[in-house]
């Protein structure tokens, strides 16, 4: 079977012929657990982060890889990421409880979010998180009173505006001046000494993340530059050294075979190489260095497997494979135009002989999971695998139509388990009154 770079690593063929992921054949896994079903394969989860871990061993050793669980907060996966040594960003109260019962290390989490409520940022002092990272002023009177009255002092980051626009969609770029998070580079020294004067708040470093799903290298080397500049500046202006550099997220993956994204370990290196010239050129102290990956960790690591209910033709227009899930459990087709890949799982190596596309069930003529793709000819009943949906699928999923969201399982040495439950009718309810 020819293994694209969007199929998790462990896939392959089972004895019966079917797509085979972790050693867990799909139809069996529908058969068990129903569909819509996100599967989980542990084996690229395990080899993402430590693709992570391997570049910064070698290219910068007091690195700390941080994953962004914005893009799948699943405990069952969380744990797995602590354990292979990674930290957590988390962007709300909630993802911080999911981390906590996941059993992460707060001193390993990172907490974010432009608009943080006070009960946020009293619960993460609370929880005892190694990092803040600070949006605005307001915030940071907020945390240095929460602090006070707390007896804690907060490490914060301070996030940074580098104005840099990434080759990515418009909705996902966060580097630019106009953007709504963290602090325009030019006004950061101004900001500092109003940080410096709050005797609760540790000045730790800078924060920076230019964009999600970013398919080179240049625009993060560009961000190293500009910061590399700016600590010289809050050196000299400030009198403050910068111990933390936090680059935040945003290596793409592919998602078809036209992304072709640099590799973890190229990625990393790039990274390293203009930080140390950087400072190196300046005479300034290499700080720590921290990544904040999300959808390069889970996103290959997941699989959403469908069942076709019908196949329609619109007369010489287009066929349709109707599936039981579609915008709910998937809205980024919807909302980024996000293109994806997929196979039937029971005809892997037939030809994709035709062209369909393949749209949800809901009430939304945009709920379309796939346009215009080439698949073997399908009919009702058939399974249906979309590829790359580990991260910002389950992340961002809702219950329109009154959908309960699907089951999760984790699979991996021929074993599945299941990391999220299915949702009953019952739950739908659970939060109503009448
Ligand atoms: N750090 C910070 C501060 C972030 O805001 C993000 C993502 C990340 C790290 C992780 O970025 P990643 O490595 O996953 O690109 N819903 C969109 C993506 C939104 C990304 C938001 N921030 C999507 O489905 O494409």
């Amino acid at each position: 079977m020819h293994k694209n770079t969007y199929m998790p690593i462990s896939s392959s063929i089972s004895v019966e012929s079917n797509l085979e992921i972790g050693g867990c054949d799909l139809a069996k896994l529908a058969a068990q657990y129903g569909t819509p079903l996100y599967i989980i394969d542990e084996e690229t989860l395990r080899e993402n982060c430590r693709s992570y871990l391997q570049a910064f061993a070698e290219n910068y050793p007091s690195a700390l890889a941080v994953y962004a669980s914005k893009a799948m907060s699943v405990a069952g996966v969380l744990k797995i990421i602590c354990e292979e040594g990674l930290g957590l960003d988390v962007a709300s109260g909630g993802e911080l409880y999911i981390a906590l019962k996941s059993g992460a290390d707060p001193q390993k989490i990172i907490f974010h979010g432009n608009n943080k409520s006070p009960r946020e940022l009293a619960e993460a002092l609370e929880a005892g998180v190694g990092l803040i990272v600070l949006d605005n002023p307001q915030e940071l009177r907020n945390l240095e009173e929460l602090a006070g009255r707390a007896q804690k002092k907060a490490a914060v980051l301070v996030r940074v505006t580098p104005g840099i626009e990434a080759h990515t969609h418009d909705f996902v770029k966060t580097g630019g001046f106009d953007s709504k998070f963290g602090m325009h580079i030019e006004r950061v020294c101004d900001f500092l000494e109003e940080v410096k004067r709050c005797r609760n708040i540790d000045f730790r470093g800078l924060h920076a993340h230019i964009g999600s799903q970013i398919l080179e290298v240049n625009p993060f080397a560009f961000t190293v530059e500009k910061l590399a500049e700016l600590i010289e500046k809050i050196q000299k202006r400030n009198r403050l050294s910068v111990e933390i550099l936090n680059l935040g997220g945003g290596l793409g993956i592919s998602y078809t075979e036209r992304e072709t994204p640099p590799a973890v370990g190229d990625y990393v290196r790039a990274v390293c190489q203009e930080l140390k010239y950087n400072l190196g050129k300046r005479k300034l102290p290499q700080p720590a260095l921290i990544v904040e990956p999300g959808r390069s960790i889970v996103g290959r690591a997941g699989v959403t497997l469908y069942t076709v209910g019908a196949v329609k033709e619109n007369l010489n227009i287009r066929k349709y494979l109707f599936v039981d899930g579609g915008m709910s459990d998937n809205p980024r087709p919807m909302l980024y135009g996000a293109k994806y890949s997929a196979d039937i799982v029971s005809k892997i190596t037939a030809k994709k002989s035709e062209l369909v596309t393949v749209a949800g069930k809901f009430c939304e003529s945009s709920d379309i999971l796939l346009k215009d793709v080439h698949l073997p000819p399908a009919q009702a009943g058939d399974l249906l695998a979309v590829y790359g949906t580990g991260a910002y699928n389950y992340a961002m999923s809702s219950n329109y139509n009154q959908a309960p969201r699907p089951a999760m399982a984790l699979v991996g040495a021929g074993q599945s388990k299941i990391l999220v439950r299915r949702e009953t009718y019952e739950d739908l309810l659970k939060n109503q009154e009448l």
